[in-house]
């Protein structure tokens, strides 16, 4: 009915009278949804950036108590050369190669190396505070430059360093004795006012044969 035709009962015009018209509703309901889940995505992003471990099946953080090893109330009991191997592997690899080859002419092997088989005090600082200059490994130079993992203040701990280098240690046919985790204290007690990496020369009285 138009408007140009009154109702002869009702004079209210027509748009007046009748119903609004439908329209959708504002769908807050699923707005808020739709924010709840991408917030939900965003934090599952960042807590798997966080705690995938890149989805690797070797990676483990020994410092969790009792991840998957130790009965629940038991302090976690840390098999060092798994730990070390873990730990060579997330932080050693990339460089030394997982046959501990290293790479020809840049990276220095670790098979058969006197300075991880031998005495372990040049070793020890060598992890600590780094390398750098020509050093002569299996017969052949190299000259390139070792990162430092342990000065002070970094979170390699004295049982990290210990573990890694026992596992470098024991590996590819290597025969050196494990490394204690008091030995790296004492030698990073020892070494604390350095900040450079160490030179093979300068190693040289920590690692008689060189
Ligand atoms: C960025 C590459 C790189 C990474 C990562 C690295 N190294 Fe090295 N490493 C070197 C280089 C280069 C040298 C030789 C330094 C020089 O020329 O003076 C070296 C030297 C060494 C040496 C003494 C020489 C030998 O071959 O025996 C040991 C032991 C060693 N690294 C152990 C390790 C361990 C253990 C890790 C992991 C915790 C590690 N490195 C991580 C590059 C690396």
């Amino acid at each position: 009915m138009s408007d140009a035709t009154p109702n002869p009962v009702d004079p209210t015009p027509a748009h007046e009278r009748e119903n609004p018209e439908p329209h959708e509703q504002e769908n807050f309901p699923s707005l808020l949804l739709l924010f709840l889940c991408s917030i939900l995505v965003f934090v599952s992003a960042l807590y798997l950036q966080r705690y995938s471990g890149n989805f690797d099946p070797l990676v483990y953080n020994e410092e969790v108590q009792g991840a998957g090893s130790a009965a629940a109330g038991s302090a976690a009991v840390v098999d060092p050369i798994a730990a070390g191997k873990r730990l060579f592997v997330n932080n050693c690899v990339t460089c030394h190669q997982a046959n501990g080859q290293g790479l020809a002419g840049v990276y220095p092997p670790l098979a058969g190396s006197d300075w991880v088989n031998d005495g372990e005090e040049a070793l020890v600082r060598i992890l600590i505070h780094g390398m750098s200059g020509p050093v002569v490994v299996n017969g052949v130079t190299y000259n390139g430059a070792m990162p430092a993992f342990g000065p002070l203040g970094s979170n390699w701990k004295d049982d990290k360093i210990a573990h890694v280098l026992t596992y470098i240690r024991q590996e590819w046919g290597n025969k050196g004795a494990p490394v204690t985790k008091e030995t790296v204290a004492r030698i990073r007690a020892e070494t604390a006012a350095r900040t450079k990496a160490w030179t093979a020369p300068e190693l040289a009285e920590f690692h008689p044969k060189k």
